[in-house]
């Protein structure tokens, strides 16, 4: 019977919080990614901000690691490198530019589908940051691609 954590594993503390890194160090890099419980996230440093969200876009699992960070109507919004959806960082939410036809001279507005992207929540103790794990009684379109790319998917890219 072996309880000795294996190579690269998540350190997680007594409390059940999860070390994703130090605060300086994503400071830096402006973005890391991280796995918990064999779910990749990523954790973005944006305008003072740290932000974590799976790192498998809800629409086919793009990276979006790998993705710009654009201000859309003063949301920070992470925009998927694969079609160019829009996510925002701080809660999820898909976003979207529809018109109301019924509008005499229609313009577009950015509008939200809804939080299609899990939000990991954040603790910053003493220079580390870390995750709690995910409350997966509630469930987001997201989790298909987690589970879809857990333990490995370093391919897709
Ligand atoms: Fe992200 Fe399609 S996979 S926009």
């Amino acid at each position: 019977d072996s309880h000795s954590s294996s190579r690269g594993a998540a350190e997680m503390r007594p409390d059940g919080l999860i070390f994703i890194g130090k605060e300086e160090d994503i400071k830096k890099s402006g973005r890391i990614t991280a796995k918990i419980n064999g779910r990749e996230i990523v954790v973005f440093y944006h305008e003072g901000k740290f932000h974590a969200l799976d790192s498998r876009c809800y629409h086919e699992g793009g990276p979006l690691c790998r993705g710009e960070i654009e201000d859309i109507n003063g949301q920070a919004c992470i925009v998927c490198p694969w079609h160019k959806f829009k996510i925002t960082l701080e809660t999820g939410e898909g976003l979207y530019e529809g018109i109301n036809p019924l509008e005499p001279s229609p313009t577009p507005q950015w509008q939200s589908k809804g939080v299609k992207q899990r939000i990991h929540k954040l603790t910053i103790d003493n220079g580390s940051i870390y995750v709690c794990p995910p409350d997966l009684s509630v469930s987001f379109d997201s989790d298909y691609f987690a589970e879809k790319y857990k333990n490995g998917g370093e391919l897709a890219m």
